[in-house]
């Protein structure tokens, strides 16, 4: 067993490891198997001092709910942090417009967006159902770029909604989801959340724009999860040869190994607390721990920047 390093929230007496597991990756694996994968990538991130989980309803419409609380639901409460997500509710009978925009494995339950008070306290309570955890630390507003008329709808009713389950007590922390930095902004500048999932707006490939986001965020003490390193696979796609390349270059001057610089991009930032991955394949566990203690030279990321592959 070893441990992570840990960053406190601003305002809360929450500590979170500087990498963190979220559940998405397991989306697209069904069956007993899948079930026997997610529960090896939980255990061996444990294993490994990961102590912040991230799920959603949406993620294989419950099934990676089902299973990250399948491997977390014997440890000590007080040993981890978990988040959930509200604003897409699962309907077990198809009724409404259902949004999969993203995950093919459905589970049979369609989901449904829904940011009426009554819909995002719903969405939380059947979260906690369906991971067998009766409390999450964290509940972030989910979908807002996947729902119709979702951030209007989530501005208007869907974060009052969640803040009222911050003063009622039944969470802790409340933030957004958001990827990308408009949207973002449009929460930070009404609402007073704890926390801003940046969802692939603030990794190394991506985060342009980013810079007045994390400022405000600084200046607010919000903490920010900076989610997607890997932008959900994209980053090893074809589209993004180019930019590898000449990542790859100063990497290999430095004696910089890649995945060490993807992984470790966003904690350079003061109010970011966590970077949260995913994967599928338990080998992977090692392999993204591992890149985070990599040492990385500070003229590296002067390099990059005097390559303009660092915006800030
Ligand atoms: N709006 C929101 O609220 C929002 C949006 C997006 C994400 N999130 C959260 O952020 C989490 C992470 O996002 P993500 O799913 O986009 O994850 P990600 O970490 O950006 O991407 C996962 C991809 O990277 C690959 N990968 C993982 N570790 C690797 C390694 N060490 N070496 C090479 N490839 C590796 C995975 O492949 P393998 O599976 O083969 O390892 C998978 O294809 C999600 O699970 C979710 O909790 C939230």
């Amino acid at each position: 067993m070893t441990s992570l390093s840990k960053r406190k929230h601003p305002r809360h007496d929450a500590w979170f490891t500087e990498l963190s597991l979220g559940a998405a990756s397991w989306s697209g694996l069904g069956g007993a198997e899948g079930d026997q994968i997610a529960a090896k990538v939980v255990e061996d991130a444990w294993d490994a001092g990961v102590r912040y989980f991230d799920t959603a309803p949406y993620y294989g419409s419950g099934l990676c709910e089902r299973r990250l609380g399948t491997g977390l639901v014997w440890k000590a409460p007080s040993d981890f942090l978990l988040s959930t997500k509200v604003g897409i509710n699962l309907d077990p009978f198809g009724r409404g417009a259902s949004v999969n925009r993203h995950y093919r494995h459905h589970a049979g339950f369609a989901p449904i967006c829904d940011y009426s008070e009554s819909g995002i306290r719903q969405s939380f309570e059947t979260s906690l159902h369906r991971m067998g955890i009766p409390s999450a630390d964290i509940a972030y507003m989910h979908g807002l770029s996947i729902c119709d008329g979702g951030i209007e709808a989530a501005l208007e009713t869907g974060m009052p909604a969640l803040l009222r389950l911050r003063e009622a007590g039944h969470v802790r922390m409340v933030g957004v989801g958001a990827n990308t930095p408009a949207i973002a902004m449009a929460f930070l500048e009404r609402y007073d959340i704890d926390l801003l999932l940046f969802a692939g707006g603030f990794s190394l490939m991506d985060h342009k724009g980013a810079e007045a986001v994390i400022a405000a965020c600084s200046n607010r003490d919000i903490g920010v999860i900076a989610a997607s390193p890997f932008a959900s696979g994209r980053y090893f796609l074809d589209e993004n040869t180019a930019f590898r390349g000449r990542l790859q270059s100063l990497c290999t001057a430095f004696g910089v190994p890649e995945n060490a610089a993807v992984i470790q991009f966003a904690l350079r930032y003061p109010p970011v607390l966590s970077v949260l991955w995913s994967t599928k394949n338990p080998a992977n566990v090692a392999r993204t721990v591992a890149a985070l203690h990599e040492h990385i030279p500070v003229g590296f990321w002067d390099a990059l920047r005097d390559d303009k592959l660092l915006g800030f």
